[in-house]
C-alpha cells in the first residue's frame, strides 16, 4: 500500500523536479523489496491517499542534506550547490538512509507535508481584490471593503501578507508592494476580474495550523526549506525572500485544528470589513470529520453575514477535472455572503504560479 502511495506521489514532482521524482520512485522500489525505506516508514502505516508519504520522505531526506548530515548525498542537491546524477542517486542515498533511519522515521511520522509556498499569495492577492470589490458592489458601495484575512492550514504563515508582496506582471506593472523584499512573476494568463488600480487594504490577519511552523526560528526555516524540491532553485530563492519578509512583519500562527479555530474567529465580525476565510492546498489533508465540521462552522457564519459585515470563502485547492492531464487541477474558488455569489476564478500550478484567470460559475 505504502509503495503504491509513493509511486503516486512521484507523479507530483513529475518533470518539475527530476531529483525528487527519482528519489521517491527508488524508495517505492525499496519498499516493495522490504529495504531500509520500510523501516523508515514504519510510523506511517495509517497513511492514506492525499497524505503524501513520499513527499514527506523526500522532505526529511532533503533536511538531512540541508543540515550537513549527508555529505555523500549533497552532491546531488542543487539547494546546497550540487548537481543531480539520477543514475547514482539511490546508491548514494542508501548509506544516509541506513545511518539516519531512526531520525527519519521519527520526523516523517511526526509531520504532514509543510509546503508553505509563497507564490500562492498571487492567486490570493487577485482573489482578495475580486472579493473586496464584488462584496462592495453587492452592498451598493463604490469603495472596496477592507479585508480581515483568516487562514486555515497556514503552516508558517507565509501567505498572510499578500499586500506586502510585489507581483511583477509580464507588461512590467508591479501589483501589490513594488518595494517588497519578495517580488516575483506570478506568470498570469489573463487578469483578475477587478480594478487592479485599487489598493488592497488588509486590516486584520490570523492563521492556524495543526502543526504550525515558527519561521522566527532556524528550525522552522529549515523545516519549510526541506519541503521545497531541492532542484527548484527559483522556489528556494522565493522562499528565502518570503522568510526575510516574514521577519520584518511577523504574524503568529495558532496551533489548532481548523474548525474549532474558525468557530472562535468567526464568532465576532467587524463592521465595514469583509472577513475572508482562505485555505490553499489544505483540504486534501483534512479528515472527513474536520471537513464536515468546517463546513458547518462556515454555514453558520454565512447565515449571519450582513451587507455591512460580509463574509467570503476563498480557496485554492485541487479538484477533479476532465481538462487536466493528471485528472485534477488547482482551482481558485470564491463564495460571498450575503451577496450569494460564487465564482470559479481560474486555475494554475499547485504552487500558485503559473495561473490562468478564467471566470466561470462555481457549481
Ligand atoms: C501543504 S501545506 C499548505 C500550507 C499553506 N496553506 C500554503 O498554501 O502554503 C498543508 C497544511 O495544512 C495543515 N493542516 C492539515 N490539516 C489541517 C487541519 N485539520 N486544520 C488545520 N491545519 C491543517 C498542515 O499542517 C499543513 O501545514
Amino acid at each position: 500500500m505504502l509503495a503504491e502511495l509513493f509511486a503516486a506521489d512521484a507523479g507530483a514532482p513529475r518533470d518539475r523536479s527530476p531529483l525528487t521524482r527519482r528519489l521517491i520512485e527508488d524508495a517505492a522500489e525499496d519498499l516493495r523489496r522490504g529495504g531500509v525505506t520500510t523501516k523508515i516508514m514504519a510510523g506511517s502505516q495509517r497513511d492514506r491517499d492525499g497524505t503524501m508519504p513520499g513527499l514527506r520522505f523526500a522532505g526529511a531526506v532533503h533536511r538531512l542534506v540541508l543540515e550537513g548530515r549527508a555529505p555523500g548525498l549533497a552532491k546531488h542537491y542543487p539547494s546546497v550547490g550540487g548537481q543531480p546524477d539520477l543514475e547514482t542517486l539511490w546508491e548514494d542515498a542508501l548509506p544516509v538512509l541506513n545511518e539516519h533511519a531512526d531520525l527519519l522515521r521519527q520526523r516523517i511520522s511526526a509531520t504532514t507535508v509543510q509546503t508553505n509556498e509563497p507564490a500562492r499569495s498571487a492567486p490570493l492577492y487577485g482573489g482578495l481584490m475580486v472579493a473586496a470589490q464584488e462584496a462592495a458592489k453587492a452592498a451598493g458601495r463604490t469603495v472596496p471593503f477592507c479585508v480581515r484575512l483568516l487562514e486555515v492550514g497556514a503552516s508558517g504563515g507565509l501567505n498572510l501578507r499578500p499586500h506586502h508582496v510585489g507581483y511583477r506582471l509580464d507588461d512590467g506593472t508591479v501589483l501589490g508592494d513594488p518595494g517588497s523584499v519578495l517580488v516575483f512573476d506570478p506568470q498570469w494568463t489573463g487578469r483578475p476580474p477587478a480594478d487592479l488600480s485599487h489598493r488592497l487594504r488588509v486590516v486584520g490577519r490570523a492563521g492556524c495550523d495543526l502543526t504550525p511552523v515558527d519561521v522566527s526560528t532556524e528550525d522552522g526555516r529549515l523545516h519549510l526549506t526541506s519541503f521545497v524540491w531541492a532542484d527548484q532553485v527559483d522556489r528556494l530563492n522565493r522562499l528565502r525572500d518570503a522568510l526575510d519578509l516574514a521577519a520584518t512583519d511577523p504574524v503568529k500562527v495558532d496551533c489548532s485544528a481548523g474548525p474549532e479555530w474558525l468557530a472562535k474567529q468567526l464568532a465576532r465580525s467587524e463592521r465595514d470589513v469583509l472577513t475572508v476565510v482562505w485555505h490553499s492546498v489544505v483540504w486534501q489533508y483534512v479528515s472527513p470529520a474536520d471537513r464536515a465540521m468546517g463546513r458547518a462552522v462556515l454555514a453558520d457564519a454565512a447565515a449571519k453575514a450582513t451587507p455591512t459585515t460580509p463574509l467570503a470563502l476563498l480557496v485554492f485547492e485541487s479538484r477533479r477535472s476532465d481538462d487536466a492531464e493528471e485528472g485534477y487541477r488547482f482551482e481558485l474558488l470564491l463564495k460571498l455572503w450575503p451577496a450569494g455569489l460564487s465564482f470559479n476564478l481560474g486555475y494554475g500550478s499547485g504552487h500558485g504560479a503559473p495561473f490562468t484567470w478564467n471566470v466561470t460559475p462555481w457549481e
